[in-house]
């Protein structure tokens, strides 16, 4: 009897864990992770700051969700995402410091408000599922698009669809979409209230 109580448990636990989901994603220290992300403000921190050749604004990670961050900074280093000056970033990066770096930004995770600014594009109905109505995704590996800058997002989609960015479940939502749809996309979900730049993060721990 004790031993199948035992084994109750267990396998609950096991259940509890795999339905913590975000695969690979460790927990971190915020504290450490403040440290080594300083370098990333020079670019993450000014807001509207400029990639060069070609020119998109580069992305805001102020509360965007620290198991997607994990990913993502892994995707650059495997060269899955191909990015030069994330490359040299994220190459040196332990699976520990990756962990405290996301812990520092996600920090201040917003909570879904369920308000949609403006009308949703049609082409966002399959979109929702994963990165939530209003773009605050509620699923840590799924990211949160909300006010993230439009010119990014149509950059991100653009290479998802190109091939240049290599991830199984994007490849196939980017395939069908036109230059139209990528445009409308980024507009409405650059409208909406969420992430933010990290010299919020620096200044006030969260975005304001
Ligand atoms: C010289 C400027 C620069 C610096 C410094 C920099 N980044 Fe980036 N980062 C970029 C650009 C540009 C992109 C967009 C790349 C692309 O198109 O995929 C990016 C993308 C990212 C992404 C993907 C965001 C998303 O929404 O998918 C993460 C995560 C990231 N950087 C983390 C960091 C971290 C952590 C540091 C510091 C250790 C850092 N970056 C330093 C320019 C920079
Ligand atoms: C089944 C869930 C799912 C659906 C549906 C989905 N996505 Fe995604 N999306 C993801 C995942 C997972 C990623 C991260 C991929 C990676 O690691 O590069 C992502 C990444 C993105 C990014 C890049 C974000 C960034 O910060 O770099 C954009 C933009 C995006 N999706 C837009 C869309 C749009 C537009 C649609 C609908 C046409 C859509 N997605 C449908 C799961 C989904």
């Amino acid at each position: 009897m004790k031993f199948r109580r035992t084994l109750l448990a267990l396998s609950l636990s096991v259940a509890m864990i795999a339905m913590s989901g975000t695969v690979g994603a460790e927990d971190g220290n915020a504290d450490r992770g403040k440290v080594l992300g300083y370098t990333c403000h020079g670019c993450h921190g000014v807001p509207d700051y400029k990639n060069a050749y070609p020119n998109y604004s580069v992305p805001k990670l102020g509360a965007q969700h620290g198991a997607y961050l994990q990913a993502a900074l892994k995707e650059y280093r495997d060269q899955n995402r191909s990015h030069p000056t994330m490359f040299a970033q994220a190459s040196s990066l332990s699976d520990q410091d990756r962990a405290d770096i996301a812990a520092y930004f996600s920090t201040a995770t917003p909570i879904p408000s369920g308000q949609v600014q403006g009308t949703p594009p049609a082409v966002t109905q399959t979109c929702v599922a994963c990165h939530g109505n209003d773009g605050v995704s509620k699923v840590a590996d799924y990211p949160s698009l909300a006010g993230q800058y439009p010119d990014y997002i149509e950059q991100a989609l653009h290479a998802y669809k190109s091939g240049k960015r290599k991830n199984p479940i994007m490849a196939g939502f980017a395939a069908g979409l036109s230059d139209a749809d990528i445009q409308a996309i980024g507009a409405f979900f650059g409208q909406q209230k969420g992430l933010c730049s990290t010299d919020q993060v620096l200044k006030h721990g969260k975005c304001q």
